[in-house]
Order: C-alpha cells, then structure tokens, then sequence
C-alpha cells in the first residue's frame, strides 16, 4: 500500500475520447493501478489533445492537493500530440529520469517505445506523470512506475 491513500488523478488526453468517437480504456487501466497502490483516485477525466486544457487543469489540481496526477496519450510525433508541450509550460521542476526509465524498460516490450515523448514534472506537492496513450502501454508503464512512485511522493512531502 505504498500511496498510502494519496489522492490522484487520472487524466486521458485524446481528441477522439473527449468527443465520444470511442471509449477511453486507458484511464481506467491506471486508476486500477493506482488504487492496487493504495492511491485513492478522486477523478479520472478526458480532455481533448493540447497544451491550455491541460496546463489550467494540472495547475488547479496542484493548488487543490492532489499528490499524483497520470496522464496518458498525446506523447507521440503526431501534430496533435502536446501533452509533453502542457507539462513543460507548467514551470515545474522536471524529473528527467523517470521519463528515461518509463523508455528503457519499455523498449523491453517494443521499440516504439523509443517514440514516446513522455515527460515527468513536479509541480509543488504534485507529481505529474505523462504515459502512452494505448491500454497496453498504460499497464506496462505502471508496472514500471510501481517500485518507486511510493518513494518518490515521500520525497515530496
Ligand atoms: N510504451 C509502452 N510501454 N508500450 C507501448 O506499447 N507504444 C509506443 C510508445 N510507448 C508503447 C509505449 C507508441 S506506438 C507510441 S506512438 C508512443 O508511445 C506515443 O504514444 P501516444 O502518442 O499515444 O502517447
């Protein structure tokens, strides 16, 4: 139970979800993952791809005290993929290393892996993660996380 009920968001970043053209599977795949941690997800949300939704919205969970924030989708090479573009806009600080990790240890599944532009920020008592959009990259990304998002946030306090 490392998150030790934390409070955490989920927040999936997808043009064609946000309009109801399919169902986010994503989201729903790491808040499972979040509470098999012990986190205690308040809200999993969907937004359309880009960088202002994104950046107002992560700004007002910081200030609101949520401790964790995933998000996934939007990491790609696609013109509208910019959720690595709202994270840097933040002003937090970044956490290069758990980007790097979420790459290497992907790899290990797929070389596309290499493609993702996933970023890592804290900003004040909040960690925001950027992870894949595809269901099966929200798990493996997870997987990945488990051994030291615990630390991290006892970090951060
Ligand atoms: N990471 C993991 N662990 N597993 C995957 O299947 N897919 C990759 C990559 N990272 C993948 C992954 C692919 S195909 C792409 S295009 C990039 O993440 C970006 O995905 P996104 O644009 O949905 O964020």
């Amino acid at each position: 139970r490392q998150l030790q009920g934390a409070s955490c968001v989920v927040i999936t970043l997808s043009d064609r979800a946000s309009r109801g053209d399919y169902v986010d599977e994503s989201g729903p795949v790491l808040a499972e993952g979040l509470r098999a941690l012990g986190g205690e997800v308040v809200s999993t949300e969907v937004l359309a791809d880009g960088i202002e939704p994104l950046a107002g919205r992560l700004h007002a969970l910081a200030a609101s005290g949520i401790r964790i924030c995933l998000c996934t989708g939007g990491t790609g090479l696609g013109p509208r993929d910019l959720t690595p573009e709202a994270l840097q806009s933040l002003g937090g600080r970044s956490v290069p290393g758990l980007a790097q990790m979420l790459r290497g240890l992907s790899a290990q599944h797929t070389p596309l892996a290499w493609l993702s532009r996933a970023e890592v920020v804290q900003l004040g008592g909040m960690l925001v993660i950027a992870l894949p959009g595809s269901p099966r990259a929200a798990a493996q990304c997870m997987s990945i996380l488990t051994p030291v998002l615990g630390h991290a946030l006892a970090m951060i306090d």
